[in-house]
């Protein structure tokens, strides 16, 4: 195993120029894959709500089921850093309330929590951070604000608006955040903001000139064909596997080939007399 991922190892990242990967996952068994297959950063994302749940955004995600799968996560890593994100609302009801729900997420095996914004989350930030707790910051699309967004848009599109997320950055860098993922902006906005700041930027949509890029692993794995947004890239059809191997297991049970001989468990039968 090649060393534990921590968030200085982020941040050296950016300054030694390797790229950062990072995949947003929920549960154990992927997260034991992405772990042994090297992602440097497994994150907790609050997409579980679409992904995993089947709702049309994130916003009905909970802070239980957020520590629920953080756990789950962290039981299959060695060596990725864990952040997890902090849920619709759980970081905007008081710096009290931010730092017990962190806190929590952290009890659960989180190494970093990610917070979405940047307006008025500025002090829990630094709270956050002086408590000793690592936050990642989420600029660009951030799905929490999808209504304010008016839907899944990309951002940034206009100079102002272009200039205000590179503001943004500088804000939560100051604030102390360790890195960034700018979300669906164009690659041009995606190589300023990164140019801008000292702290890595992981993209996802915002073209190949981040520090590195996040994907949910269900889209980049073919297992979510509602909502396909242009800038996931399907590594495979996960989702065609699964479903002939559902069929095939169904036609068997069906026609009696499944369970065999080599699937069942045998006892000799003198031992079943006396029933
Ligand atoms: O919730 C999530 O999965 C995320 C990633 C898309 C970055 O925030």
């Amino acid at each position: 195993m090649k060393d534990k991922v921590t968030v200085t190892t982020i941040r050296k990242m950016k300054s030694e120029g390797d790229k950062i990967t990072a995949l947003a996952l929920y549960d154990h068994a992927f997260a034991a894959l992405a772990d042994q297959a090297g992602v440097d950063i497994a994150l907790v994302g609050d997409s579980l709500g679409m992904t995993f749940q089947g709702e049309e955004n994130t916003l009905k995600v909970t802070m239980d089921h957020m520590a629920y799968h953080t756990r789950a996560v962290g039981k299959g890593l060695q060596r990725a850093l864990l952040v997890a994100d902090m849920p619709f609302m759980s970081f905007r009801l008081g710096i009290e309330r931010t730092l017990e729900n962190a806190g929590r997420l952290v009890a659960e095996g989180a190494e970093a929590v990610k917070l979405e914004g940047v307006e008025s989350i500025i002090g829990s930030i630094r709270e956050l951070v002086a408590a000793g707790i690592p936050v990642m910051g989420h600029l660009g699309l951030t799905p929490q604000s999808v209504h304010a967004l008016g839907g899944f848009k990309v951002q940034g599109k206009e100079p102002d608006a272009a200039k205000r997320l590179v503001e943004d950055a500088c804000r939560l860098q100051d604030a102390g955040v360790f890195s960034l993922v700018l979300e669906c902006v164009p690659m041009e906005v995606g190589a300023k903001v990164t140019s801008q700041v000292q702290i890595p930027v992981i993209g996802i949509g915002a073209g190949p000139y981040c520090d590195g890029q996040v994907l949910v692993a269900n889209d980049m794995l073919g297992l979510s064909p509602t909502r396909k947004p242009k800038f996931v890239k399907e590594y495979t059809d996960l989702a065609a596997v699964a479903q002939a191997a559902f069929g095939e297991f169904a036609r068997e049970v069906r026609s009696g080939a499944f369970p065999d001989q080599e699937h069942s468990y045998t006892t000799p039968m003198r031992r079943l007399k006396a029933l």
